[in-house]
């Protein structure tokens, strides 16, 4: 029969993959303030980096917008996930908006950080990417708006400050661990009075869903990366797996999938970015039973308890 035509393959799904806290406790936040003060509540900015998550709640009600201005006055508002400079905040009010802000509290705790940094004088190097909304915010966060992007070891020598000049530094969310480190090396190295976190800004999501596709990547022929081109977390699980697997794609949706680049038979990893929502996992494994007999199993690399209190919306 034709099932038994179908090669087969053995699926990995990488765990932990896939919603965060700080994304759940965001899209709960939306649907929250859809519940409380009824449609339209209007978000600025992709709540969090996924278009799935964008359209579904478009559908209940929410209206994506890029700036405060497109809302009409005294409006309920919401910021991202990503979190915002207090100027947005504070423009916000001005316009009479209801506003609540979804920020990550692992993000919130990176502002805080960086405040106290400046606040003691210290030159700050944030460790990220140039135009990112999390980056973006969390220069708003600064009096001066003033700190040095860096988001490679060879930019840390265009550095212009003393070697001995009080600096700290802070590091996006979501960037890769082994990058941070090898940056970190960099600067210890360069400066002698440098005020590090206290514990990694790299959160426990992006890392343990990194390290859990190392694990995956390091037994597999091909890894599928469930997640928008447009993430940050995302693209770093894909950059990950492809130091082990000779063949990795990013899809933000089952539909995307190169067939190209799947073995006809062996081992295939999924894993899914902190954005991307498990019913994208779902569809993958759906596509992929399609085409193979699939044998599924699931390789937890840790167990993963964070939950976030959630956002009061009154
Ligand atoms: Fe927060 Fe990390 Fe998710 S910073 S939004 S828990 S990826």
């Amino acid at each position: 029969s034709r099932r038994e035509e179908r090669p087969e393959v053995r699926v990995i799904l990488a765990a932990p993959r896939g919603f965060c806290a700080g994304v759940r406790r965001a899209i709960d936040a939306v649907r929250d303030a859809l519940n409380v003060h009824g449609a339209p509540v209007y978000v600025r900015r992709a709540i969090v980096h996924n278009l799935e998550v964008v359209r579904s709640l478009e559908a209940e009600g929410a209206i994506f917008i890029e700036e405060l201005w497109e809302a009409p006055e005294g409006s309920v508002v919401l910021f991202s996930a990503h979190g915002v400079a207090p100027a947005i905040a504070a423009d916000a009010r001005r316009r009479g908006h209801i506003a609540y802000d979804a920020v990550c509290p692992l993000v919130a705790k990176v502002h805080r950080e960086v405040e106290r940094h400046e606040r003691n004088g210290r030159q700050l190097i944030l460790i990220g990417h140039r135009g990112h909304p999390e980056i973006e915010g969390t220069l708003g966060h600064l009096r001066s708006a003033k700190a040095f992007v860096v988001n490679s070891v060879a930019e840390i020598a265009d550095l212009p400050m003393r070697p001995d000049e009080p600096t700290a530094y802070a590091v996006q969310t979501t960037y890769s661990v082994d990058d941070a480190q090898e940056i970190v090396e960099a600067l210890r190295t360069r400066f002698s009075d440098l005020v590090e976190p206290a514990s990694s800004d790299i959160c426990y999501a992006t890392t343990n869903r990194q390290a859990a596709v190392r694990e995956v990547a390091a037994q597999a022929d091909a890894i599928i990366v469930a997640g928008e081109s447009f993430s940050s977390n995302a693209n770093r699980l894909a950059e990950v797996a492809a130091l082990t697997c000779p063949s990795v794609q990013l899809v933000a949706s089952a539909t995307d999938i190169d067939w190209s680049k799947l073995p006809r038979n062996g081992v295939i990893g999924v894993t899914a970015a902190a954005s991307t929502p498990e019913t994208t996992v779902q569809d993958i494994i759906e596509a992929l039973s399609v085409r193979y007999r699939v044998i599924l199993e699931e390789l937890e690399a840790m167990r993963e308890l964070t939950v976030f209190k959630r956002l009061a919306i009154a």
